[in-house]
């Protein structure tokens, strides 16, 4: 007699606030479940015992959910009630900080002496380039993207979009940027609009892990500091490699597992480590190979970050922090991610790396 097997996943569940009501009695921190392939946020809550219309937030690796949002096997399940709302840690919460974001930019501009009226992309750069090494990362990676006038160039995880623009402005290539947190989104597209360049660039809200765009629909991907708050790295890649076209490339710059243990919290992309999923570059050479994506440059780019880092915080010391700068995305503990990024980086808990792969 056959058996039908069913094959089931395990998810990893997060209680906060008074959520951790639920919580088995006697235990403590991430509980696992095991649920059926194919399960929902709804059918975890039915498998804790939570009713259906508990008021309740969910988050599954470091999205916001709602209740028919599909779990993967090996998700990370974030359980939070509205009641602590902006203390909860999501991707999106973590790096929104509020509809006043371009009047902030535009009041450093105006504090900086800067004409609203004669803005170029690069008087930006200094708030829109939100990765190790500024512009110059961005320059150096444009050079090893090999671009050309005309290329569809898409940014997952662009932030303010500050390389959309610069792949527009400077190589003229058919730019488009995917964020997931909105504020960033509308704030790119004003910024875009302050520099004249909206005719040439556009920006979508949406998530890295399910891009709304066609298959074969760019010629480039390029990313820069996101999949460091991206937990399902296969879907990720997978989806990067749907949208290219055959002999397309994926570009990026980004931050991995060093050997010597986890990075110190809070660093600029999370303040604590539910959001952050730091793979080692090994994981990633055998992810891209896995989706079809053939890694042509390999390069660590953790030394010459260090020095970068080191030349910052020289100058800071010198003239002070200018008015536009990365502080105004980072919060009131920007200078303790500053730190920590700085002495992970020195320790080896992070490494840095630019590559470029094909899709074969
Ligand atoms: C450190 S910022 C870097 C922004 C930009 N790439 C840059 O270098 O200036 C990380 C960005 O990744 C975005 N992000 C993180 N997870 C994402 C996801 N799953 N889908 C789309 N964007 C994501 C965040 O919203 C944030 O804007």
């Amino acid at each position: 007699m056959s058996r039908i097997e069913t094959r089931t996943i395990s998810v990893a569940v997060t209680f906060f606030a008074d959520l951790r009501r639920f919580l088995p009695r006697g235990a403590d921190g991430p509980q696992r479940y095991a649920l059926p392939d194919g399960a929902t946020v709804s059918d975890l809550l039915a498998t804790i015992g939570i009713a259906p219309d508990t008021d309740l937030t969910a988050a599954v690796d470091g999205e916001l959910a709602d209740r028919e949002t599909r779990l993967r096997d090996g998700a990370d399940v974030m359980l939070l009630s509205p009641m602590e709302g902006g203390a909860a840690t999501t991707v999106e919460r973590h790096y929104g900080r509020g509809p006043g974001l371009v009047d902030a930019i535009r009041r450093a501009l105006a504090g900086m002496g800067k004409d609203p009226a004669r803005l170029a992309p690069a008087d930006l750069a200094p708030i829109d380039e939100f990765h190790l090494r500024g512009r110059e990362a961005t320059i150096e990676l444009a050079q090893r993207a090999k671009l050309a006038p005309g290329l569809r160039a898409l940014d997952v995880g662009c932030g303010l979009g500050g390389s959309v623009r610069y792949l527009a402005a400077e190589h003229g290539c058919r730019a488009t940027g995917l964020d997931l947190t909105p504020e960033y989104v509308d704030a790119a597209l004003e910024l875009a609009r302050m520099v004249k360049l909206d005719g040439a660039v556009s920006f979508r809200q949406g998530s890295a892990l399910a891009l709304p765009f066609d298959a074969a629909s760019f010629d480039i991907v390029w990313t820069e500091h996101a999949q460091m708050n991206i937990a399902d790295k296969r879907t990720f890649y997978a989806e990067i490699a749907r949208v290219l076209r055959p002999g397309g490339r994926l570009v990026f710059h980004d931050i991995f597992q060093g050997p010597a243990g986890p990075p110190h919290f809070p660093v600029p992309w999370a303040d604590e480590p539910s959001i952050s999923h730091l793979q080692t570059p090994d994981e990633a050479r055998a992810r891209l190979a896995d989706v079809g994506l053939t890694v042509h440059d390999w390069v660590d780019e953790t030394v010459p970050s260090l020095a970068w880092f080191a030349a910052t915080v020289e100058r800071l010391r010198a003239t002070g922090s200018p008015p536009l700068g990365l502080h105004l995305l980072m919060g009131s503990n920007a200078k303790d991610k500053f730190a920590n990024m700085r002495r992970s980086l020195e320790e080896r808990r992070i490494v840095v790396v630019q590559a470029t792969a094909e899709k074969t």
